[in-house]
């Protein structure tokens, strides 16, 4: 292992503790000594969020075999916590994203069950809640993100039961007779209740979630009384409550307006060839997303006419995710070999019918994307909440453009004034294309000014606010500290640390 440097971790009030921190050094082709911002709506979330606190954030470098000293970003704290080769694959190859994110999501794939995985998953939740416990101040707040962590409350509370600990899932919590096909079901139950606050997106996880710890004879308000209520854990009551994630309404909406973002959106659609209609996708590529789906409406419409390479240009952004995970690498087959046999019947020469980009792209870029686009399809087949719908509404603050979400998405549940669809019907699908496209102006413009409305009236930091409140009212501690909207002095950078531009770098 290359050894950089071994300092005493200075203590934080408030800490974010995830797999990932927001910043991420090597992979997907990148040097190893790269720092870049790392992919997914987590980091979308939390980073405005623990900037503004100037808390503390626990997480993994994304390198492998390699000690990452503390460093400070744009005024938080980062404490990296180190993986080895065999970590990465059974920890987060395995576990994580093989095990629990497939059967999380309705099993879109089957999970698969390997033993020896489980075992790195507890070994490094063990890591995971001593960094954490030694980066935490008496008394502090911690709150523990995410499907790769379910064991870490649990765990900190036997090593720092003074601090007040809160739990979010990003993802979909599944129903009982799923979860409980995971043979380790009743400790990943027991390490979630070792919070204070158990928080989901969606009520319907809130409900699964009562209704499991109910089969262990723990939970104490019916399933059905709207996601709320409490489960008794060891003689202390568990919140557990929803708590849906929101966008960076504000900052989007002014960038959306900003000179510079809406030039480079007229810049990219002269770039397309000046089509009457853009149709934009941007996912993290997972087969949650439900992009081949998504390209065979899209193909059946280009077949039927209904849309045409003069006038109708698709553009489908994807982010390399997990690519090491073979339905993973499958799945980018999938989705090539379609843009391929798409363009190939019904493009044109230098005018193809879908324009495919596989990268990450900077805010202000994706900013223009989503302002330049006319129509935005967002239809993954199963996801907790969904960013990027609530991004494209934030950047529309003139009810211009449309919004087709799947119906599986947890941000279908408040933005209903879109066109909601059933993704795995493609035939539906292709069909609410055209109405969105087709659509009386009037209409189309009433439901994307409600959207736009509803994103900003509820933000990131309202999300963070109700949660952190939820988690403060769950203890009398005198120790708790208010930790959102703090003024904090900022600490200095260190040397070599990576700088607030790298969280904002294109791959
Ligand atoms: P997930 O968390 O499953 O990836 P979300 O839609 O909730 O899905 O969040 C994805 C986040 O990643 C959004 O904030 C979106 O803007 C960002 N994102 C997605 N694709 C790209 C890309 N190609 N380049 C940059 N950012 C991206
Ligand atoms: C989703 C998950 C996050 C994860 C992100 C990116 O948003 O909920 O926990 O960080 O995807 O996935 P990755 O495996 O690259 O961290």
């Amino acid at each position: 292992m290359e050894q950089t440097c071994t300092r005493r971790p200075s203590l934080s009030d408030f800490l974010v503790v995830a797999n990932r921190l927001p910043v991420t050094r090597g992979g997907a082709g990148q040097e190893e000594t790269a720092w870049r911002r790392s992919p997914g709506g987590l980091v979308s979330a939390l980073e405005p969020v623990l900037r503004r606190a100037r808390g503390a954030w626990v997480g993994w470098a994304g390198c492998s075999d390699q000690q990452v000293a503390p460093f400070t970003l744009d005024g938080m704290r980062m404490h990296p916590v180190s993986l080895s080769a065999r970590d990465v694959a059974g920890y987060y190859e395995g576990f994580a994203n093989a095990t629990v994110w497939p059967l999380f999501h309705d099993a879109i794939v089957s999970p698969t069950l390997i033993r020896d995985w489980w075992q790195r998953y507890v070994e490094v939740n063990t890591r995971f809640a001593e960094a954490t416990a030694l980066a935490a101040a008496p008394g502090a707040t911690v709150w523990v993100h995410d499907y790769q962590l379910l064991l870490v409350p649990a765990m900190l509370r036997t090593l720092r039961p003074d601090v007040s600990i809160g739990f979010f899932l990003h993802i979909p919590f599944p129903p009982t007779e799923l979860f409980m096909q995971l043979p380790w079901w009743p400790d990943l139950l027991r390490g979630m209740l070792g919070a204070d606050l158990v928080g989901f997106q969606l009520a319907r996880d809130a409900d699964n979630f009562r209704r499991t710890a109910d089969m262990r004879g723990l939970a104490t308000a019916p399933p059905g009384s709207g996601g709320g209520g409490h489960v008794h854990m060891g003689g202390r009551a568990v919140r557990v409550d929803a708590f849906p994630v929101a966008a960076d309404g504000a900052v989007l909406a002014s960038l959306a307006r900003s000179d510079a973002v809406r030039r480079r959106a007229r810049q990219m659609r002269a770039e397309l060839g000046d089509p009457r209609t853009v149709i934009l996708s941007v996912d993290r590529l997972d087969y949650t997303k439900g992009v081949p789906q998504r390209l065979d409406a899209l193909d059946k419409l280009y077949a039927q006419r209904r849309l045409d390479v003069d006038r109708h240009v698709t553009v489908q952004i994807v982010t390399p995710s997990r690519e090491r995970i073979p339905q993973y690498r499958e799945l980018r087959k999938q989705v090539e070999t379609r843009v391929g046999r798409i363009n190939g019947a019904h493009g044109r020469l230098g005018q193809p019918a879908v324009r495919y980009l596989h990268r990450s792209v900077d805010r202000d870029e994706m900013a223009a994307f989503l302002v330049a686009a006319d129509l935005m399809l967002v239809t993954p087949l199963r996801d907790g909440m969904n960013l990027v719908a609530k991004e494209y509404a934030a950047c529309h603050p003139d009810g211009d453009g449309a919004l087709v979400l799947s119906e599986f998405a947890g941000a279908a549940a408040e933005l209903d004034a879109a066109y909601l669809v059933n993704p795995y019907d493609t035939d539906q699908l292709a069909r609410m294309i055209s109405t969105a496209l087709d659509d009386a102006p009037d209409d189309r413009r009433r439901r994307m000014s409600t959207l736009h409305e509803q994103v900003l009236r509820r933000d990131v930091h309202t999300w963070a606010r109700e949660y952190l409140s939820a988690l403060g009212a769950t203890r009398t501690d005198a120790h708790r500290r208010t930790v959102v909207g703090g003024d904090r002095p900022r600490p200095r950078a260190a040397a070599g640390a990576p700088t607030a531009g790298d969280l904002w770098r294109e791959q």
